[in-house]
């Protein structure tokens, strides 16, 4: 009697028999028989077979969205990913999960993170899958992913969609996002007019796939290969190349393997693979946003990501990497150019090469299996950085006790040992009714102030990235120091201080700053200092009311009561396990 006709009779409908695939996480109906018999008769209803019910399951995060064009290559994705599964003896079950792009999310999309993240975890657990290949790219997908599977703890492949290609606008390549910046400042500055603006505008995108600059995305890309979650070569191939199409094969086939040897997604988020992706953010120049989804992703596994410690490793960690915004290449020349096995090479000093990967493989392994390196010029080697100390470095001072950050790799060098005069707007609102005015009384040498844009504040939106006052732009000024509670775009470049901890809209220091107060940064010193003695800061906040925002129902409100600071990774408290595993990195 063949498999086929003996769960015809119903002979196999014994979930105690067999606790994986489609016998995982019953429908509750008081009887596990039952629910078993009911779950298979509604599965057929299309069209599938006993025989293919009976194989590993593994769920395919569907993330395409007409609202998602980073995400526009996922039916060639799921495609290339099912075909993987089914090579390898899988049957591949495809879901959607919300799917979040930067400039279709209102108010932004960091409000969307942990909803998407709860969505991943929540339908990992819901449905019976023995392994999960979660497709994401756009800048919040693949923090969100990798924090919902965390705490699903199933095993899992990240695969990433892939960057897009660069465009070109009167034969000047171009890409998302830093060239869009930069052309829209050129456009504020009266440097180009409207007809050449628009231009720009059908340029800047030149394909589906995530921007292509060293911006969040391709940060959460090169940190989820260094996390171990993705294939060897996972992070780089841009979104429309065979190269991309076979990485999402491989992703498949991967998946059914880890479902087999049931490696779980705790044996490879670990600390040492949370210090090995610290170095990667530090020596890639990447994204400050990759910071804080870092501690979410490592909040969900227990651990605290050590901010001092991150800053004392940035000072012996080399920015490596020559893309923008602060080089001057672009995704597809660092695939080009070997990808992450080129830029792992050079860190291996700093690498915990024992750290394990979905692969069942260590780190250390994967290195040694991508071969010696060759000759190119977007990776450099450790004896000639790009910049000589990691992108980002970690502030403090009485503005913010908790600590800011600033990526000191795109910031003009001038500006980094700076004293100024405070320009404040009290939130985004009102620098926007203001920044523009020809009567703002603002010089280069001041420093900006907004306040509000922190988590609670405004869902801490990219607004960090503040423009340049119309008449300093005008008047040729190209960067001027900004400080907020708020994040800005990996893809952006300033001498730009964020994640100001605490947050105004929760009576942090920054809640405190008046129009010409002293500000000092300084870079060298990590130091950001408010001129203002502690009596009058005292005597400030005796006097002023800070109104933290409120909501009466729905998402908004959960958001509002639930979500925490920068420094622990603006998760939601009640998504966060006791930090049981301690600091990262380790002594
Ligand atoms: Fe999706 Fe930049 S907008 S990666």
């Amino acid at each position: 009697m063949s498999d086929s006709d003996k769960s015809v009779q119903g002979h196999d409908i014994n979930p105690a028999a067999n606790q994986d695939g489609m016998s995982k996480g019953l429908t509750n109906y008081g009887d596990r028989g039952f629910s078993l018999f009911l779950r298979k008769a509604f599965i057929k209803g299309a069209g599938y077979t006993d025989r293919a019910l009976d194989r590993p399951v593994i769920g395919i995060t569907n993330t395409g969205s007409a609202y998602n064009p980073c995400h526009g290559n996922m039916p060639q994705l799921m495609e290339a990913v099912k075909r993987g599964i089914m090579m390898a003896g899988g049957l591949p079950m495809d879901f959607p999960t919300i799917s979040i792009h930067e400039s279709f999310s209102q108010p932004n999309s960091m409000f969307m993170r942990n909803l998407m993240s709860m969505d991943t975890e929540e339908m990992l657990r819901a449905a019976p899958m023995d392994a999960v290949v979660l497709i994401g790219g756009c800048d919040k997908t693949v923090p969100a992913q990798l924090m919902g599977a965390a705490s699903a703890g199933l095993p899992a492949v990240q695969l990433i969609t892939g960057s897009m290609l660069t465009g070109s606008h009167r034969s000047e390549r171009v890409g998302a996002c830093t060239d869009c910046r930069r052309y829209w400042g050129k456009f504020r500055a009266e440097e180009i007019d409207a007809e050449e603006i628009a231009e720009v505008n059908s340029q800047l995108v030149a394909s589906v796939g995530t921007c292509s600059v060293m911006g969040t995305a391709s940060t959460m890309a090169c940190i989820a290969e260094a996390l171990g979650m993705t294939v060897p070569g996972g992070a780089s191939p841009p979104a429309v190349t065979a190269d991309r199409m076979r990485v999402a094969e491989q992703s498949g086939a991967l998946a059914v393997e880890i479902a087999r040897k049931r490696l779980g997604i705790d044996q490879i988020l670990t600390a040492k693979a949370f210090e090995n992706a610290m170095r990667v953010l530090l020596s890639i120049g990447g994204s400050t946003n990759g910071i804080v989804h870092l501690t979410a992703i490592a909040g969900r596994m227990g651990f605290e990501i050590d901010l001092k410690a991150l800053d004392r490793m940035g000072r012996e960690t080399p920015v490596l990497l020559d893309l923008k915004p602060s080089g001057d290449h672009y995704m597809e020349d660092f695939h080009a150019a070997g990808g992450m096995a080129t830029l792992l090479r050079e860190l291996k000093p700093l690498l915990h090469l024992d750290a394990m990967t979905v692969t069942g493989r260590t780190l250390g392994e994967e290195i040694e299996r991508a071969g010696p390196g060759f000759k190119q010029d977007v990776i450099r080697s450790a004896s000639n950085p790009i910049y000589p100390q990691g992108g980002i470095a970690v502030l403090e001072g009485n503005l913010a006790p908790g600590g800011a950050i600033i990526k000191q790799s795109a910031a003009h060098p001038k500006l980094m040992e700076h004293e100024g005069r405070a320009v404040v707007f009290e939130n985004l609102e009102d620098m926007a009714n203001r920044i523009d005015s020809p009567d703002l009384d603002v010089n280069a040498e001041d420093i900006l102030v907004l306040k509000n844009i922190g988590p609670k504040g405004a869902a801490m939106p990219e607004a960090g990235y503040m423009p340049i006052p119309r008449k300093l732009a005008k008047a040729g000024v190209k960067d001027i120091v900004r400080i907020s509670d708020g994040r800005m775009s990996g893809t952006a470049f300033g001498t730009i201080v964020l994640h100001v901890t605490p947050e105004s809209a929760v009576g942090g220091p920054l809640a405190y700053v008046q129009n010409g107060d002293r500000i000092r940064l300084s870079v060298a010193n990590r130091e950001l200092s408010l001129l203002v003695s502690a009596e009058e800061l005292a005597r400030r906040a005796s006097q002023k009311k800070v109104e933290t925002p409120t909501a009466q129902r729905g998402y908004r409100k959960l958001f509002l009561e639930s979500v925490t600071q920068a420094d622990q990774g603006v998760d939601f408290d009640f998504l966060m396990p006791p930090m049981t595993g301690g600091k990262i990195p380790k002594k």
